[in-house]
């Protein structure tokens, strides 16, 4: 079979591809091995795919080159997406932070993309692994376990390593590497992160406790999100957020207390409940069972008027600046995204075309941009599908 495209991966960034080249008049065929496309749409934003961001900008994506995204996301902007949800009829609302998200399912969003794909005459195929990929004078040729698929242009659109279970594979690095692509080392991006030995023991039995606010920092990087405490360690926004710029043996902090002083309020309760001991009184800050565990592992415990101010100062100071030592993360089997992969030094920022290869493109997660938690990778995959199609 010939065609002009042929894009590997019927994910979020090949089925944008897909439908930007075909309604540009090319013939394009979508490859996929999974048994059915989208899979990482359809469970994305817990069943109601978190679509894309308001307040997408550059700054809020990680690459080796902070200005790669640029072009892409400019050309093609939440905006241009909300106007085809739209058109779909697909309702749709702000949770917080910009953050747009289906009223119903993620499958609206599969079901328009396929929409398109079919109004503008772009075939979807899955169940077909791809074998090999072969380059030549008359272009790519791509051995499928149906045939051999002959195009003038090849778009990788095969993600990260995120959830090996949804069909993630690393062939997209693969094949960079077969066509001269460096690739940057990879890591498991907005996953939990994993506590051992006593830094576990001291907050194991939390497991389940969550705080509405927090802030995570690493550095000068930090989150104010909700947090949460698990089996292994520790979860929810602000950690998802902070462990793509976490790595092992970084200094990560706590504030547990972002919204209020907590030194000024310890000193407040003070006056007002001299008799009340600490553990019972942070217990009105902070979640009961972490103020708990805070007052008889570090803290202490006496009656408030038995603190001098100076002391509870410095115990405020604790409270919003408070060690966790994290071992590692729970890895590609939980993380939404994986960090690193093709340079982008290679790829046009443009247009996604290899610069060494004419006709190749990498599209979507494969390429080292990865977003933050909110709906930008999604927008980072609409965006660089859309660049390629407009090109390939
Ligand atoms: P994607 O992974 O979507 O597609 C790759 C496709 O390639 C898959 O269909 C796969 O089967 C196929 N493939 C892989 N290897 C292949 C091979 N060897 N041969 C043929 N096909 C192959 N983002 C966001 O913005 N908002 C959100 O709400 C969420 N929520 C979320 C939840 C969970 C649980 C996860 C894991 C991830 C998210 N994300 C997210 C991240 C988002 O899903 C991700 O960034 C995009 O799906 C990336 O789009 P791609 O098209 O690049 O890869």
């Amino acid at each position: 079979m010939k065609v002009d495209v042929a894009i590997l991966g019927a994910g979020a960034a090949g089925l944008m591809c897909a439908m930007t080249a075909a309604y540009r008049g090319r013939s394009v065929l979508v490859l996929d091995h999974a048994n059915k496309p989208g899979k990482k749409i359809l469970m994305s934003g817990g069943g109601r795919c978190n679509f894309t961001n308001l307040g997408v900008t550059p700054a809020q994506y990680l690459s080796a080159n902070p200005h790669f995204a640029k072009s892409a996301l400019a050309r093609y902007t939440p905006a241009d997406f909300i106007a085809m949800v739209e058109r779909h009829r697909i309702a749709y609302h702000e949770k917080e932070l910009g953050q747009l998200f289906c009223n119903e399912s993620s499958k609206q969003i599969v079901r328009m993309l396929l929409d398109e794909c079919a109004a503008a005459g772009a075939r979807v195929e899955t169940s077909c692994g791809v074998e090999q990929v072969r380059h030549g004078e008359e272009g790519f040729a791509v051995l499928t376990a149906r045939g051999v698929v002959h195009a003038k242009s090849l778009v990788v659109a095969t993600g990260g390593l995120s959830i090996p279970s949804m069909g993630a594979t690393g062939f997209a690095y693969e094949l960079a590497r077969q066509f001269g692509h460096q690739v940057l080392p990879t890591r498991a991006g907005l996953v939990p992160l994993t506590l051992s030995g006593k830094h576990q023991e001291h907050y194991q039995d939390l497991a389940g406790l969550a705080l509405p606010m927090a802030e995570a920092r690493v550095g000068k990087r930090s989150f104010r999100a909700g947090m949460l405490f698990t089996h292994r360690g520790i979860s929810g926004p602000a950690i998802l957020q902070i462990s793509s710029y976490w790595q092992p043996g970084d200094d990560l902090r706590i504030d547990f207390s972002p919204d209020e002083d907590a030194a000024a309020w310890l000193i407040g309760q003070r006056e007002a409940r001299p008799a009340g001991e600490l553990r019972n009184v942070l217990g009105d800050l902070l979640p009961r069972r972490l103020a708990q565990r805070l007052c008889e592992r570090w803290l202490g415990n006496r009656p408030m008027r038995q603190w001098q101010p100076h002391e509870l100062r410095a115990l405020g100071e604790q409270l919003h600046d408070w060690p966790i030592v994290a071992s590692g993360t729970e890895g590609y089997r939980t993380a939404e995204v994986t960090l690193g992969g093709v340079d982008t030094d290679g790829i046009s920022s443009s247009t996604m075309q290899s610069k060494q290869v004419p006709g190749l493109f990498f599209i979507g997660e494969a390429v080292d941009v990865t977003g933050w938690l909110g709906g930008y990778n999604f927008q980072w995959a609409w965006a660089s599908g859309h660049a390629a199609g407009e090109a390939a």
